[in-house]
Order: C-alpha cells, then sequence, then structure tokens
C-alpha cells in the first residue's frame, strides 16, 4: 500500500487542513519548522530513532539521533542569540554537506532568523552578490571555504559574523570571525524557540532569472504544510524508511526534501558527503539499505553511462521507491531503472518558487515515460495559451505551465524585489517560466523554459550573470551567453566573445577566462566552450540577440530575424 492510494479520491476534496491535523497545527497558532524537526519527534516518542547518518568524503561517519537533533540546534540557536542575532535577521550556511549544515538549518529557524543556505562551491562574486542583496548579518562556513568570505567582507558592512565550524586554532582568526564546535559546546537542554507565525519568514533560497541579478526566494514557515505532505504521498516516506536525498542543500530539493520533510515526518535518512561516483552511490545504498531515493536526472545519466555491469556487484535490492527532481527525465532514463532497479523513477517538477512538488508520478500510478505526471492534490495546474494567459480549453497544446496560487510553500515574494515578484502573475496564474502540454489524461510533458536560464545539471543559471562576470576579464569586450546541447548534463554554458584590441583568441585565453568565471562564480556557471567572435548579432537597438546562437548550437531554426542589426 502506498500512502497515497488513488488520485481521484485523493483530489476529491482535497484540503491542507488534512496535513494541519496530521501535524497538530491549528490555524493562528505558533507553527516553527525547527521545532517540527526536532522537538516534536522526541515529543512522539522518537527521541532515540536515528535521524542523520552521515558520511564524509575519507569516509569518516557520523549517526545523530532525533535528540542529537533537537540539542545540538539548540546549541546553534542560543549561540546566534548570544551573538545577537535577532528573529528577521538573515544567517547564511555556506558549508559542504557537513553535519552542521543540516541541524544548524534547525537551529537558524529556532531563532525565528531566516536562514539563507549557498553552494559552498559559490566563487566569491557568487557569494557577495547574494549576501549584499540579503544583508545577511552572520556568515556559517568551514576552514576551507573562509577565504572567499574574506576577499569581500569588506564590501559587505553588515556581515557582522564569520562563523567557523572547524576552527582549529592553527591561524589567528580574522575580523568578525568567530569559533564555533556544535559537538564541542555544552549541551542546550532548552532553548526558548522564538514564536514563528504561518507568514513568518523562513527560508531564503536564491535562484537566476534571465535578466537582472539572482532573486531572493521568501518562503515562510507555513510551508512546512505542503512540504510534509508531498513528501509523505509523493515519495511515499513511511516509519522504517531509510531515506537518501542526493541534492545538496545551497538549493531547494536540499532543504525541502533533504531537511524539512525527512525531519518533519521522524524519517532516518542519510548523507554521502562527497562527489559523484557510481561506485561510491551503489555503495552507499547497499551499506546503509537505502529504501526511498531521490535523485536528479544527471546523476541517473551517469549512472546510466558507468553502465549495467558495476550494478551486479551490489546489492540494491532495499531499494523501494525512486524519484527525480530538477530537470527532464528522460524516457530512455525511466525505462533503464525499470531494467536494472526494478522500478521506474518517478519524475517529479517544482520550483525554487514552489517550494514543493506540483506535479508528479505518484507512487502506485502507471508512470508514462517522459512525462512528469499530474498535479498534486490541492495544486491547480494548467497550460495557457501565452497569447492571453487563458487556459487551453483542449489538451494537446503547447503553453506556458501556469499555477494557481494559494497551497502553503509558495513564495511569499522575492526578497526586496516586489516587482519582480508581481511580474510573476498574469490573470490570476503565477507564471512558472516552463512550456509545456498536458495530454487527455492529464498528464503533463515537459517542452522547455519559456526564457533564456539555463539548466545545467540541474542548477539554473542566469547568462546575465555570465555574461556580466566575463566583461570584467581583461581580454572581454562584449559576451553573449546561450546554452548547448550535453548528453550528461542536458546543457551546458556556452559563452560568445568578442576581444579589446591588443587580444588574439587562443587556446590559453579561453581557459584563462573559464578559470576566472569558475573562480569568481561557481564551476556549474563556467562556460564549458569560449567561441571567439568578430561581433554579435545584435537587434538594432543594440540588444544582443541570443535566440540567434541558441538556434545554431541547438540546429534549430533561427526563426524571425528583421530586427537583426547587421541584416
Ligand atoms: O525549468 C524547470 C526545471 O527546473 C526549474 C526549477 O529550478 P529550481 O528553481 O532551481 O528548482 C529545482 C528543483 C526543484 C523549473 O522551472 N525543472 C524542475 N523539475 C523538472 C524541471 N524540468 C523538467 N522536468 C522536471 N521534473
Amino acid at each position: 500500500m502506498t500512502n497515497f492510494g488513488n488520485y481521484e479520491e485523493r483530489v476529491k476534496g482535497f484540503s491542507w487542513a488534512l496535513s494541519e491535523q496530521e501535524l497538530g497545527y491549528q490555524p493562528g497558532q505558533i507553527i516553527n519548522i525547527g521545532w517540527y524537526c526536532s522537538d516534536r519527534i522526541c515529543q512522539l516518542g522518537k527521541a532515540d530513532k536515528t535521524a542523520l547518518i552521515w558520511e564524509g568524503f575519507t569516509g569518516e561517519k557520523k549517526i545523530f539521533s532525533y535528540n542529537d537533533i533537537r540539542l545540538y540546534s539548540n546549541v546553534f540557536a542560543q549561540f546566534l542569540t548570544d551573538l545577537g542575532i535577532k528573529a528577521g535577521d538573515r544567517v547564511c550556511l555556506f558549508m559542504d554537506r557537513v553535519p552542521e549544515l543540516y541541524i544548524g538549518f534547525v537551529g537558524i529557524l529556532k531563532t525565528g532568523a531566516i536562514a539563507q543556505p549557498l553552494f559552498s562551491a559559490f566563487g566569491e562574486e557568487s557569494l557577495f552578490i547574494r549576501l549584499e542583496n540579503a544583508q545577511t548579518s552572520a556568515i556559517f562556513t568551514q576552514k576551507k571555504h573562509v577565504s572567499k568570505v574574506r576577499k569581500i567582507r569588506e564590501r559587505l558592512p553588515h556581515l557582522k559574523h564569520i562563523i567557523i565550524v572547524d576552527y582549529d586554532g592553527k591561524t589567528p582568526l580574522q575580523a568578525r570571525e568567530v569559533a564555533f564546535s556544535m559537538e564541542g559546546s555544552k549541551k542546550v537542554e532548552h532553548y526558548d524557540i522564538y514564536p514563528t507565525y504561518a507568514e513568518t519568514p523562513s527560508v531564503l533560497h536564491y535562484t537566476s532569472g534571465t535578466t537582472g541579478m539572482p532573486k531572493g526566494v521568501q518562503h515562510v514557515h507555513y510551508s512546512l504544510i505542503s512540504q510534509y505532505l508531498t513528501a509523505k504521498w509523493v515519495l511515499d516516506l513511511k516509519d522504517d524508511d531509510i531515506y537518501w536525498c542526493t541534492a545538496d542543500p545551497g538549493w531547494v530539493t536540499g532543504t525541502s526534501y533533504g531537511i524539512i520533510a525527512p525531519f518533519s515526518l521522524g524519517i532516518t535518512q542519510c548523507v554521502l558527503d562527497s562527489g559523484f561516483s557510481a561506485e561510491a552511490w551503489y555503495k552507499f545504498i547497499e551499506k546503509n539499505r537505502v529504501t526511498v531515493w531521490y535523485s536528479a536526472p544527471t546523476a541517473i545519466r551517469s549512472l546510466m553511462k558507468a553502465g549495467d555491469e558495476i550494478i551486479k556487484k551490489f546489492d540494491l535490492s532495499s531499494l523501494r521507491h525512486l524519484a527525480s527532481v530538477g530537470e527532464p527525465l528522460n524516457p530512455e532514463a525511466v525505462n533503464w531503472s525499470i531494467r536494472v532497479f526494478g522500478k521506474p523513477f518517478h519524475d517529479t517538477y517544482w520550483q525554487t518558487e514552489t517550494g514543493c512538488i506540483v506535479i508528479t508520478n505518484f507512487p502506485g500510478m502507471p508512470v508514462k515515460p517522459g512525462s512528469m505526471g499530474r498535479p498534486f492534490p490541492g495544486i491547480t495546474a494548467t497550460v495557457l495559451n501565452p497569447n492571453n494567459y487563458e487556459p487551453y480549453p483542449e489538451p494537446g497544446r503547447i503553453g506556458l505551465i501556469g499555477l494557481k496560487p494559494g497551497w502553503p510553500s509558495m513564495m511569499r515574494t522575492y526578497w526586496n524585489n516586489e516587482e519582480a515578484y508581481k511580474n510573476k502573475f498574469r490573470n490570476g496564474w503565477y507564471l512558472t517560466g516552463d512550456r509545456a502540454r498536458i495530454d487527455k489524461e492529464g498528464y503533463f510533458w515537459f517542452v522547455g523554459r519559456d526564457d533564456d536560464v539555463i539548466n545545467t545539471a540541474g542548477h539554473l543559471v542566469s547568462p546575465f550573470e555570465v555574461e556580466s562576470a566575463l566583461l570584467e576579464h581583461p581580454s572581454v569586450a562584449e559576451s553573449a551567453v546561450v546554452s548547448k546541447p550535453d548528453p550528461i548534463n542536458m546543457e551546458v554554458v556556452k559563452a560568445f566573445v568578442t576581444l579589446k584590441p591588443g587580444f588574439t583568441p587562443s587556446k590559453d585565453l579561453e581557459l584563462d577566462i573559464m578559470n576566472f568565471i569558475r573562480k569568481k562564480l561557481s564551476p556549474l556557471a563556467m562556460p564549458q566552450e569560449i567561441e571567439f567572435v568578430d561581433s554579435l548579432p545584435k537587434t538594432r537597438s543594440g540588444k544582443i540577440m541570443r535566440r540567434i546562437l541558441h538556434a545554431k548550437e541547438w540546429g534549430e531554426e533561427i526563426g524571425d530575424t528583421s530586427t537583426l542589426e547587421n541584416d
């Protein structure tokens, strides 16, 4: 039996009150995600249950019970309170997938402050843009990443505390730095959790758009209501499961379904803090007897590439339910997983902005390989005509995926950018920025994005951000950034560049520019190819026509070029 059961029955008369009741929450009462993820589970009699099995890249292993999560998150919370952090302040987590990242997140929420997780592979400029925009007060980081913070701290006057979670005393602490040891601190049996309510801000995740700098997607504590229920129904999480979500909490999957959902359900989850290798992943599943596995298409394609032979070396019979998110899941990947694991990957579709899964292939329902599945009960999803933002009355038409706002984990705004937020709505629909069609049975089929944002290995990269960074390289005069197809990552970043006088194209220059972007932004944003050109296609008003370059890379029709400058 699945937790979900039958689609039609679940949809009929659905109300989010069901989730509220299961969580023992009554509208108007205090709701604090930190409490739900630790203290409540202990109160339900599961204090000794394993919450987190953690393995580092050296093979080091640590296990934390729910009582440990409760006590250590209290340690974090008390430490922040003693530093003077107040409710509403932004506190950043800039760390690899160490236990402090998961538990610190819970601790920050207990103080009423807003957790701002950022991917630890970000270079200093990506970090700066996001800390500056959020006016972040404190950042938790590790020794290995602190040099990036040091390079930008003078430009961040509001960043009062740089907290190093693994300080070893070997080199002196610098300005605003403070050492903190989660396990070395005195346990805090009682912490006065800040009384947050449904609409109190909880998490700020930065996401990339086509134009302008990254936007801070702001969620609230009430998001728990839909994160809890979607995890229960879509990931089919049950009390005796061993769950593995491979996403990094620098991104929304890693917080919604890597921290909030499993901890609020009182599930045992495991985390592997190391890079990808098929062998290491299969070994991890075998060793921990993983039952529910939530991953991403790029990882699945990489596993496919590693071949079927390697799978036979491991006992993966514990796997019970598989799910995927972040990019289109190819039908071949679904068919492959049926062949090698005896079960399909279930696609789940959602966004940083939606906070929870909104369209999915439900457990127990027939999977149509290549389709994203059907809307979650309580989510009204449709395909809109781009000309009038009305839903297409008939199935089969390609249009914009629109969602009726109102589910608990819908973003509440873009941080300090209400205008961009308002611009996401038309005719009462929230526009996802994606295109799809719906078939006769109500299944959604993803077609593509409706903007220039690049989805590489499940991570969104803004062409604008990369173009801006490219212009800071001494040799670059102009740049245009588009995606190009890639068999594993689906898309990768490609840059077209014109050079300043005195510079000539060369392999060395290409590598130098690539490295410049990797360090400044991140390995994800680094162009995999730089093409040096004499000029870029522009409109008569001087706007670079990325569309033309994109079409060339994808072997598509170039379309209307009547506005092209050098026509
Ligand atoms: O374009 C869609 C793609 O990823 C975008 C959201 O990215 P982000 O906010 O970073 O959140 C990723 C994890 C929730 C979407 O607008 N996307 C996400 N899931 C799918 C997908 N594209 C196709 N199929 C999916 N299942």
